[in-house]
């Protein structure tokens, strides 16, 4: 499968300058961000934040978003994952269902991904949010420019492939939202969803569990589990570790391994340095953590049994 992307950063970033302030900057940075918060306070963080799960609220009115969120999860679905299940049915158009899609752009992105590298490629996308409102905005498929552009990693080639512009309007190309539909549904109502989207091989539903207490996003967990076919797969960043640990393996899911680290720090690259203050905060890498692997995975299979 061709699955090679150039990965220029595009974001307009302010020019670090360089010179020796720039290198002191840098330094301190990183002592900051690294030694002091990632290691010196590990325990302290970990300990609060654990506290913090157990009694915050928590909103379902949070609907950040981005394009291109984590390129190296896009070259894992491109790759392992694309190849794990088209060796199950290789000429069956691929039916993905993606819950909490906010106004579209994870939905959009992926559709762009998937035929940029395989222009062939028949699939579908039922994107669905719990806000009706959210659900239109996305149909519409229109970006104000830092909607479109707001990505730490978003490039020229992707943009161009994603949006036709009318001055500060982005519209996505027609030709990738013919790949995907909007509607309104709930997470935690598994029969609803089960009757409307019935299975499909891939499941998606990233960046929504953490926002629901943690009894709720168990629920919310098995209703993705039973929405994914035998042999199929679920994608879920942005959910509380512990619980990630806990639901994979009671649902006897193998995590997806490949660039576990790069994958999962791109997702961490809108939490603050102080990730343990904020309920939807993750923490570092940790690769000597029990489990590491089905802590940091943000990819899943469902083996038949
Ligand atoms: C932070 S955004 C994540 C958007 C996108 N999935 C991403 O990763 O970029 C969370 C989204 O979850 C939606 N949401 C919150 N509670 C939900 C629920 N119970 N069912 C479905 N969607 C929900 C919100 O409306 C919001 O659009």
């Amino acid at each position: 499968m061709e699955n090679s992307v150039n990965y220029q950063h595009y974001s307009a970033k302010l020019p670090d300058g360089g010179g020796e302030a720039s290198l002191f900057r840098r330094a301190a940075k990183f002592i900051k961000n690294r030694v002091f918060y990632d290691v010196l306070m590990l325990p302290y963080a970990l300990h609060r934040h654990r506290r913090l799960l157990r009694d915050c609220d928590r909103t379902s009115e949070h609907t950040y978003t981005c394009f291109l969120r984590s390129p190296s999860q896009l070259q894992l679905l491109s790759g392992p994952i694309l190849e794990f299940l088209r060796t199950e049915a290789p000429q069956e158009p691929l039916n993905i269902t993606l819950l909490a899609c906010s106004n579209g752009a994870e939905a959009y992105t992926i559709a762009s991904w998937l035929r940029l590298q395989f222009p062939a490629l028949a699939f579908h996308i039922q994107a669905s949010d719990l806000h009706p409102a959210m659900a239109e905005r996305a149909a519409a498929g229109l970006f104000s420019a830092d909607e479109a552009l707001h990505s730490e990693y978003m490039t020229k080639d992707f943009l161009e492939a994603t949006f036709d512009r009318d001055g500060q309007l982005y519209s996505v190309k027609p030709q990738i939202r013919e790949h995907v539909s909007f509607s309104s549904a709930n997470i935690l109502d598994g029969a609803d969803l089960l009757d409307r989207f019935g299975q499909a091989p891939l499941v998606i539903a990233q960046n929504v569990l953490f926002h629901l207490k943690p009894a709720d996003a168990a629920e919310a967990f098995v209703n993705i589990v039973n929405l994914t076919t035998p042999r199929g797969v679920i994608m879920v960043e942005g959910m509380d570790q512990d619980l990630r640990v806990e639901m994979t393996q009671q649902c006897k899911l193998e995590p997806f391994t490949e660039d576990l680290r790069t994958i999962y720090n791109e997702t961490r690259v809108h939490t603050p340095p102080n990730w343990w203050q904020v309920y939807w905060g993750s923490e570092p890498f940790l690769p000597f953590r029990a489990h590491a692997e089905h802590r940091y995975a943000t990819a899943f299979r469902k083996e038949p049994h």
